[in-house]
């Protein structure tokens, strides 16, 4: 049985969810959708897979796009699987309407609540001590009900979201293709170009030793969180005054928040930063499934 499963991951949860699925098969493919749709196409495969976090109450962008491009065997068993922390909204429902605008149906359905990673804004929440191995747990159960093709109703937005949606978060949404103009590198860059490997949009080219955003941004945090020098800050100015930053200083929203200035960041431990950098993995890959100490 040829099983591939496609992620979107900024900080692992869904690279880690993935993997655990994967697990779940004897040779399942791991593709990242950074990569072109075009070159890693799905018909012949038997089990389809797609893993992604939530942003915004729906699927990520660039997932949306992948999938709209990646051509499928309408008669494989597939399933969808969202990561948010708290609110999935419309996530599982977006990607059941693109499967069946292919012709396929989406059999399974699910999400994992996750550790909240948006760095720029606050610190992880829940804890991760606590989180993970909740999230850990569900991810088992899900690869389970995989493994055996079971079918399962998707998730699908609550009412208050339906409604709140198109007031909160549809403005937003249209704020995006400003999403990377406030990031800034300090002078602790030593040019090693992790950001750009990382980056799940290919985002990010590195030139004359400095990271330089072009602007088809997701705010994934990859780039944010892989730094090891944390030399990547995210800087929004109002009449002069920087509200947010992801670098580790005070800021009148920080301040007002309570939120510590050098705050934590955060990527899901089982994930190494080196494993964000790969595009394809497959289940026998060095250190999948051990905790990487991060
Ligand atoms: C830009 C952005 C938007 C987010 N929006 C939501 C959201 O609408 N609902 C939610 O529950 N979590 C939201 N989150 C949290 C992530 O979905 C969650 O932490 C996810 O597990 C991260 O997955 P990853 O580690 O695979 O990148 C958001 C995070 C980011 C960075
Ligand atoms: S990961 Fe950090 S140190 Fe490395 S190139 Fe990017 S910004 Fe510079
Ligand atoms: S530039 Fe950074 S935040 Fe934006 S998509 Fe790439 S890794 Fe994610």
């Amino acid at each position: 049985m040829k099983c591939r499963i496609y992620y979107f991951t900024g900080t692992g949860n869904s690279l880690r969810a993935a993997q655990k699925i994967a697990e779940a098969f004897d040779n399942a493919e791991l593709v990242s959708m950074r990569l072109d749709p075009r070159d890693v196409p799905a018909d012949d495969c038997d089990v389809i897979g797609f893993v992604y976090p939530v942003y915004h109450w729906t699927m990520p962008a660039p997932a949306v796009q992948f999938i709209k491009k990646l051509s499928i065997n309408t008669k494989a068993y597939i399933f969808a699987v969202a990561n948010p922390s708290a609110i999935c909204g419309f996530a599982v429902e977006r990607a059941a309407a693109l499967i069946k605008e292919k012709g396929g149906r989406l059999a399974y359905g699910n999400m994992i609540n996750c550790v909240a990673n948006y760095a720029i804004v606050y610190p992880p929440v829940p804890p991760a001590k606590l989180m993970v191995p909740l999230m850990e747990r569900k991810a088992e159960k899900i690869a389970e009900d995989i493994a055996n093709l079971r079918e399962r109703a998707y998730p699908r937005a609550g009412m208050l979201v339906r409604i709140k949606h198109e007031r909160f978060m549809k403005p937003y949404l249209k704020l995006q293709k400003y999403a990377d103009y406030p990031f800034t590198v300090s002078d602790d860059c030593i040019g090693c170009g992790i950001c750009s490997k990382v980056c799940p949009c290919n985002n990010i080219s590195i030139r004359d030793g400095r990271p330089v955003f072009l602007h088809h941004c997701a705010n994934c945090m990859a780039c944010v969180t892989s730094c090891p020098k944390r030399a990547i800050g995210y800087d929004i100015y109002s009449g002069g005054r920087e509200l947010l930053n992801a670098s580790g200083k005070d800021t009148p929203i920080t301040k007002l928040m309570g939120l510590p200035a050098k705050r934590k960041l955060y990527r899901n431990p089982y994930i190494t930063v080196q494993q964000l950098t790969k595009s394809i993995i497959s289940t026998g890959d060095d250190n999948n499934g051990k905790k990487s100490g991060a």
